[in-house]
């Protein structure tokens, strides 16, 4: 949707940059971009289209508010600013900045199997690092000690996912959070969408016909106004390798996790 984002101090006419009325906090690798911008598709939305790390980054933080409003699009009072951040998810401090900015803000978390996701976060990780040239060890032995699952290895901790929202659920009551299932949105990202725009308070104006599978891409990609749009090669890459057996344990590992998490937000998902 337009007018654009920019961070530049030039308003479109009538227009303004808003502190965010909803954020999608996370979790890293679970879709939070496909989640942005599919919301984007939404008229009364714009987003901050870069990550902003605004509380979770003592050095944006010191900035302050005015800093973290000129990171935001220009937007007409009746449209929704949104940005996602998926480090606020597991940072400690992060809840209570967020309230102390606007203890309304509505926020969504997209989760997807915290199995799948470890691996996908690994992979992020390996290929960063060998861009720039940096070797990295192999996931099953950042994962695995002396065969047993190593709880310290950090990309397993963010995949524990009823410990990070239990603490945002220490400041934010339950109904002011949305749990997106990012495997649901992989395989058809519509109804996931309706539900977003439903608890944005959003009028409907999300369609099927937005969205079309793009059979070489292997995901669904986006249609507006004739523009087709899909997001780039590094959503939806392939996974690094990790052997059946590693993997179970991975499973194995997450269960009870898992169960904990499904408890708090009153849901269960079909994980391995
Ligand atoms: P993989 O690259 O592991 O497949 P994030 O944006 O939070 O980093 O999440 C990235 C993940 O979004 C990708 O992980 C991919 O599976 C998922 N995703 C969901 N919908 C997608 C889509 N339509 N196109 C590409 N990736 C999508």
């Amino acid at each position: 949707s337009s007018p654009s984002s920019s961070s530049s101090s030039a308003p479109y006419n009538g227009t303004q940059q808003r502190l965010p009325g909803a954020i999608i906090i996370g979790v890293r690798k679970g879709g939070t971009r496909a989640l942005l911008e599919m919301l984007s598709l939404h008229p009364d939305v714009e987003v901050a289209k870069a990550e902003v790390h605004y509380f979770n980054v003592e050095e944006h933080y010191r900035r302050g508010l005015s800093w973290y409003r000129s990171q935001m699009p220009f937007t007409l009072p009746s449209q929704l600013t949104v940005e996602k951040t998926p480090g606020y998810f597991c940072a400690p401090l992060v809840p209570a900045r967020v309230w102390d900015m606007n203890p309304a803000v509505r926020l969504l978390l997209i989760v997807r199997d915290p199995a799948e996701r470890v691996v996908s976060d690994y992979t992020q990780v390996l290929h960063n690092r060998l861009t720039r040239h940096k070797p990295y060890q192999p996931l099953e032995e950042l994962l695995l000690q002396k065969g047993r699952i190593n709880p310290k290895y950090k990309a397993l901790q963010r995949s524990l996912y009823y410990q990070h929202l239990s603490r945002w659920l220490e400041v934010f009551p339950r109904d002011q959070i949305h749990v997106v299932d990012g495997d649901a949105l992989i395989r058809d990202p519509f109804p996931e969408l309706k539900k977003a725009e439903r608890f944005l308070q959003l009028p409907p104006k999300i369609n099927p016909s937005n969205f079309y599978y793009n059979t070489t891409k292997g995901f669904y990609c986006m249609l507006t106004a004739g523009h087709d749009k899909c997001l780039d090669d590094s959503k939806g890459r392939p996974h690094a390798p990790l052997s059946t057996q590693a993997f179970k344990k991975l499973c194995h590992y997450f269960r009870k996790p898992n169960k904990l998490f499904f408890e708090i937000v009153g849901r269960s998902f079909s994980w391995c």
